[in-house]
């Protein structure tokens, strides 16, 4: 069951060949993905060779295959977590059912919407990131960019797999929209806010792949509990490729630090104008790109109340972050839980029922594991023996989504007026002049082995590869 069949046309480990007639609809979906990924995938580099892993399974050491591809010759394919063939509802009204193999009836609209809205994600994010590739400080940078957007393209074939082989007509015309939206069309958009946001730097890049693919691991977690057995094995499976898009981002930023601290403490130089004479990133830029991204990426949890998170998790569709580790009742019935609320112009807490707020239990479980790495990056600045430190904004700072919509917050919590806001939002969020700044700095560097001047070389490669392999080759 865990080892992927690359033989057919579409590499799986569904038996897919069993089923005529989804493996046919799926081949005829295949040449619109194909147009898609050629009209929005990586613009340019249709041709190169690019060293990138492969799964063989889908068994913890499953990514042992790493070799030069053509992307467009990538096998995406539908590859799921090995079935447990007791497993059991663990949440919600049906606790304790058989899991369902098929969807039941009365959550089939719900269950099509849920799959629909994390599937739009992925050919978004492909398509905000489409031009970097003409800007990357490196190949190994450019590997990494490459790697991250062909899973993104299988993320979305594990769900538009189920789309298919569970929601009949509906869900093929939902798997051909997928494709025909486009991130911040204005005619036709992606669905989430975040996801239409551009990704126009590799500043922005590295921010975007710690914030918001991490959004995507607490989303793919909350889903891989659901009751919907084939909707959790599909998830735990991409769960695998978004730990590789975390770290992107993550050693990407710390490698930004890096070097910007390794010339300040070259130069002497703190003065953010100054430093920018030396081409490189200063830190209170990183901080206001930090804020966006952060800011942007908590709203696509959702309002802090919702009555369709209650529902998502009494039907037993989408569960809690681990789930199944923590010791309730995993019913929530009568549960209470404090969210943040604005009263007389000041932040207070406020107690809702438990399963009305699981959007923000959710935000929350994501702000924790958020500040682990801005810890682990002020640890580069720290050991520079500089002062400065990098902090999370506060929750309700430029939030547009649930109850801070509309208000003005400072990143330390302060609730103020929309004319000390305007006066003082130049220090909080990137301007128009730090985003040409970093643009600026954006040159491509193709050289094996060379680095931009903004971004320290990791300390090591990809699969053990040296840091100056060859894992782009240009043709
Ligand atoms: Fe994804
Ligand atoms: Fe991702």
């Amino acid at each position: 069951m865990s080892t992927i069949d690359y033989s057919s046309k579409i590499p799986n480990n569904v038996n897919l060949g069993e089923d005529r007639t989804l493996q046919r609809a799926l081949e005829q979906w295949l040449p619109n993905y194909l147009d898609w990924w050629q009209d929005m995938g990586p613009s340019g580099s249709q041709n190169f060779d690019v060293y990138l892993r492969t799964a063989t399974s889908t068994t913890p050491d499953g990514w042992a295959h790493f070799g030069h591809v053509k992307m467009p010759d990538y096998r995406w394919g539908i590859f799921l977590a090995a079935p447990d063939a007791d497993r059991k509802i663990n949440f919600g009204e049906h606790k304790g059912e058989a899991a369902w193999q098929d969807v039941p009836g009365e959550h089939r609209a719900n269950l099509r919407r849920i799959i629909v809205t994390q599937g739009d994600t992925e050919p978004a994010s492909v398509e905000q990131q489409r031009h970097l590739g003409n800007t990357a400080p490196s190949q190994y940078d450019l590997r990494n960019l490459f790697q991250v957007n062909v899973e993104e393209g299988r993320h979305l074939w594990a769900m538009v797999y189920l789309l298919h082989k569970h929601f009949g007509r509906d869900g093929r015309e939902e798997a051909e929209a997928l494709l025909e939206r486009r991130s911040g069309d204005a005619d036709n958009p992606r669905i989430l806010g975040a996801f239409n946001e551009e990704t126009p730097d590799w500043l922005a890049f590295f921010m975007f792949t710690y914030f918001t693919d991490r959004d995507g691991k607490f989303q793919l977690n909350a889903l891989a509990e659901s009751g919907f057995d084939p909707l959790a094995r599909t998830t735990k499976f991409m769960l695998t490729e978004e730990a590789h898009h975390m770290f992107v981002g993550e050693s990407g930023v710390s490698r930004v630090i890096q070097r910007t601290c390794d010339v300040m403490k070259a130069t002497g130089i703190e003065d953010p104008a100054e430093l920018r004479k030396q081409g490189v990133i200063d830190l209170p830029t990183l901080q206001r790109y930090l804020n966006f991204h952060y800011s942007v990426t908590i709203d696509l949890f959702g309002a802090d109340q919702s009555s369709n998170a209650a529902i998502f998790y009494s039907s037993g569709l989408k569960g809690r972050y681990e789930e199944t580790k923590r010791d309730d009742d995993h019913v929530l019935k009568g549960g209470a839980y404090k969210i943040l609320d604005v009263k007389d112009g000041a932040l207070v807490e406020k107690e809702v029922p438990l399963l009305n707020a699981l959007n923000e239990v959710l935000r929350d479980d994501f702000i924790k594991d958020s500040a682990g790495g801005i810890g682990r990056w002020n640890k580069v600045i720290e050991k520079a023996g500089l002062a400065f430190r990098l902090t999370l904004p506060h929750k309700a700072f430029n939030r547009h989504i649930g109850t801070f919509a509309g208000l003005r917050v400072s990143p330390d919590g302060r609730v103020m007026s929309e004319a000390e806001w305007a006066a003082k939002v130049d220090q909080w969020l990137a301007t128009e002049a730090d985003r040409a700044y970093v643009a600026a700095l954006m040159g491509r560097v193709v050289d094996t082995g060379k680095y931009a001047n903004w971004i320290a070389p990791p300390m090591i490669g990809i699969n053990k590869q040296p840091v100056d392999f060859e894992y782009v080759r240009f043709n």
